[in-house]
């Protein structure tokens, strides 16, 4: 039971701060057309609150931090807008990667990437490889990510196991199936952020939420800041978690 052991509940609410926080960074486009600026300048500002974000979540003692950057679905938006997205992201990773790995960040990346521009992919695996030894924070990037997707990956994976003979489709259980999802190692979210006011996963970590905290924050992600990251944090400890089990009662 990996969740029950990243916080644990008393009754009032978590005792344990997240060990794992996710964030859909939502509402770029409406925090642009809001000034009546292009939608470009909000993904601009979205990389500032980005880079704040991670900083924080370094400071707060947040061990692994995943961010919603491009999911599988974002491929349906205007071909100006993409190659924007794809812009800041390159430019974030040759801009910020030398201070991340200084500062002890480790980056992961999840999702598909095969059929990733070959520079992306190149500056994707350049990333990971450089900061692979950094302990402070983990840093997961979720770049043409969809959960369905990972979810799929990780079927196919199982089928060729148990078509070479490897493993028994008796033997396929859920940790069987984690055990091939992307970033298998890492601590499911014990909090999900979502800014911009929507509230719903749109195909995020739908495996891994399971039992995660919803806290949805009203700002659009260009807005967000540390106190509003912390906020959250303060929510997520009132709330109880049973993991499906019954409520730690005071005296029982
Ligand atoms: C949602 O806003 C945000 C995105 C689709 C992408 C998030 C990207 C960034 C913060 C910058 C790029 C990331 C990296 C790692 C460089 P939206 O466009 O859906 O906003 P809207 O719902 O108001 O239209």
């Amino acid at each position: 039971m990996p969740e029950a052991e990243t916080s644990v509940a008393n009754g009032i609410g978590n005792v344990a701060a997240p060990r794992h926080v996710a964030i859909i960074m939502d509402g770029n486009g409406r925090w642009a057309a809001a000034r009546g600026l292009p939608r470009g300048e909000g993904h601009r500002r979205g990389v500032e609150s980005l880079r704040a974000t991670v900083r924080a979540a370094g400071e707060l003692g947040i061990e692994v931090l995943t961010i919603f950057s491009f999911s599988s679905e974002n491929w349906s938006r205007p071909p100006a807008e993409i190659l924007d997205l794809m812009g800041l992201l390159r430019r974030f990773i040759r801009n910020d990667l030398a201070e991340l790995n200084s500062s002890g960040v480790r980056v992961r990346v999840i999702g598909e990437r095969e059929g990733l521009d070959p520079e992306i992919g190149g500056l994707l695996d350049e990333a990971e490889e450089l900061t692979r030894n950094n302990t402070r924070l983990t840093l997961v990037v979720a770049f043409n990510y969809g959960s369905r997707q990972e979810i799929a990956r990780a079927a196919r994976k199982v089928a060729v196991e148990v078509a070479a003979g490897r493993l028994a489709a008796a033997d396929v259980t859920a940790d069987t199936l984690s055990s091939y999802l992307d970033a298998p190692d890492l601590p499911n979210p014990d909090l999900i952020i979502r800014t911009s006011g929507e509230q719903r996963l749109s195909n995020f970590l739908l495996w891994q939420a399971a039992y995660s905290e919803l806290v949805f924050v009203a700002a659009y992600w260009p807005d967000f800041n540390r106190a509003m990251l912390e906020n959250a944090i303060a929510e997520f400890r009132g709330r109880e978690r049973r993991f499906g089990g019954l409520a730690a009662r005071a005296g029982s």
